[in-house]
Order: structure tokens, then C-alpha cells, then sequence
């Protein structure tokens, strides 16, 4: 096989819904002669408040479908399988797999002037406590604060993301971080960047909002390029550049990811996830 053949594969990246969207953006932006294609697996959302052992036999069976598909590389984009499985499951895969904490716990403590550290994310990554390691690792004088933030996914699903009840909802979550003057906050859940603006209103300018999402796509790159398996430009158009695939209701997922994206996506395919 050769080395273009290789780099002409796409990328696989997935979550449990539509969050993980916001990883596939910035995949977007900062590799755009990639081809991508994208499962969420929209009929057993949310996985934040499901067990470590469901979350594994969840990935498995992503990782099942995924190798009918020849991707170069895999992007885990949800914290909570990233928290919960990748360590299990990355030397069952064949091709380059990146989850999205380590990159998001490095671009915190880079951020962070006074040390102090906020974690938003589902009840599973918080109790991984996948965050804190890695940031210790880092720098272990950081004090890290997790906050499980339960009810903000479905209410993205929903997509309730400019909503009093989202606010709400961010308001409560949150009140931990003010009352412990943490300057930074990992939005340690693909789904809330979603919900950027809402969290910016919440938590003021003066607080700095980590979306691990660019640093995962800078270490895909770096992956990429050490592999030689980057994607150029002149590559030849081998079919369509990004596909969906979702395990419920393709058209409600049309819609919302529409939206994220800012185009109108292909029509996303419906799987049987379980099959796998
Ligand atoms: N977006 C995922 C994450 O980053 C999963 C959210 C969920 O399904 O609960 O954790």
C-alpha cells in the first residue's frame, strides 16, 4: 500500500450526538483538505450518566463499524469515552486514535495564570477524574475544580442552546467556579461549546473558556505529519468529502448539525449500531 493511497483514507471522528460536531469544525478549519466522516450515535445519548463497562461496549461497537469504513485515524471526540475507554480500547485499533482530555487538560494549565482550574463536564468524565491526573501531570500545584454539569446535554440535543433554562442551568453549575475565583474553565464536554455564548454570559469575560477542540486537532496534525499521512491538496477527489452516520432520526440530526457546521450536510445515514 502506498503512502498516498493511505493519505487519501478519511478521518473518523464520533460521539454520542451532535457534540462532538464541534470537534469536527475545527477539524475543518485547521485541515480542510481532509475527508471526515462523522458518527453520532444519537439513539443512546447522553453517555455522560451511563458506567464505565457501558461506555466500552459502546466504543467497541463504534470501533467495529469504524473499521468498515478504512479511516487513516480516529478522533474520540467526547470527553467521556475519551475519559472512560480510550486507555481500554486504543491498542485493539489499528490506525492512530486521540481523545479529546489530554489535549484539553494541556491547553488549561497553559491558560491558567492563577492556578486555579474549573472542569465542566458529564457525571462520567468527572468521576474518571481523568482531568485532574492529567493536568497534575503537568503541573501538579493547579487546584481543580470538577462540576458534573448533568442536564446541559440534553438540552443541547434539544437544542435549547440560547434558552433561560440553559442558563439556568449553567448558573447553578457554575456557582462553584465563582465562589472559588478559578480564572480558567475546561469545557470538559463536546456538547458544551455549543453553548459557548450562554457559559461567556454566566461566567464573565474575565474567565478564560477551554475548548479542547483546537488543541486535539493540533496533536491530529502533529500525528498526521509524523505518519506522512497528512492529506495535500492535489489529492485526487476520491468521492464525497464528509460523511454522517447516526444510530436514530437522521433528519433531526440533518437539522442541528446544519447548523453547527453552517452548511447543509450530506443525508446522514441511519446504522444499526447494535449490529456491531
Ligand atoms: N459529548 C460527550 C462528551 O464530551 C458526551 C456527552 C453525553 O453523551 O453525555 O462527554
Amino acid at each position: 500500500m502506498t503512502n498516498l493511497q493511505e493519505n487519501e483514507k478519511p478521518i473518523a471522528v464520533f460521539d454520542s450526538g451532535l457534540g462532538g460536531l464541534t470537534v469536527f469544525r475545527e477539524i475543518l478549519r485547521q485541515l480542510p483538505d481532509e475527508n471526515l466522516i462523522y458518527f453520532g450515535d444519537t439513539a443512546r445519548v447522553p453517555y455522560g450518566s451511563k458506567s464505565r463497562e457501558t461506555i466500552i461496549h459502546y466504543t467497541e461497537q463504534i470501533l467495529n463499524f469504524l473499521r468498515t469504513k478504512e479511516v487513516k485515524a480516529i478522533v474520540v471526540a467526547c470527553n467521556t469515552v475519551s475519559a472512560y475507554a480510550l486507555e481500554e480500547l486504543k491498542d485493539r485499533v489499528e490506525v492512530p486514535i486521540i481523545g479529546v482530555v489530554k489535549p484539553g487538560a494541556y491547553a488549561a494549565v497553559k491558560q491558567t495564570k492563577t492556578r486555579r482550574i474549573g472542569v465542566m463536564g458529564t457525571e462520567g468524565t468527572v468521576r474518571s477524574g481523568l482531568y485532574p491526573t492529567y493536568i497534575h501531570e503537568i503541573d501538579p500545584s493547579v487546584l481543580v475544580f470538577q462540576k458534573p454539569c448533568p442536564l446541559i446535554v440534553p438540552l443541547v440535543e434539544e437544542g435549547l442552546w440560547d434558552d433561560p433554562l440553559t442558563t439556568e442551568a449553567v448558573r447553578r453549575y457554575t456557582r462553584v467556579f465563582r465562589e472559588e475565583h478559578i480564572d480558567t474553565v475546561i469545557m470538559g464536554c463536546t456538547h458544551y461549546p455549543l453553548v459557548r455564548d450562554t457559559i461567556r454570559k454566566v461566567l464573565g469575560d474575565d474567565v478564560t473558556l477551554v475548548n479542547p477542540a483546537y488543541e486535539t486537532t493540533a496533536a491530529l496534525r502533529r500525528v498526521l505529519e509524523e505518519k506522512g499521512l497528512l492529506r495535500t491538496m492535489d489529492a485526487p477527489v476520491t468521492g464525497p468529502p464528509y460523511r454522517f452516520y447516526v444510530s436514530d432520526d437522521p433528519e433531526k440530526f440533518k437539522e442541528f448539525a446544519s447548523r453547527v457546521l453552517r452548511f447543509e450536510i450530506p443525508e446522514p445515514r441511519k446504522i444499526d449500531i447494535e449490529a456491531y
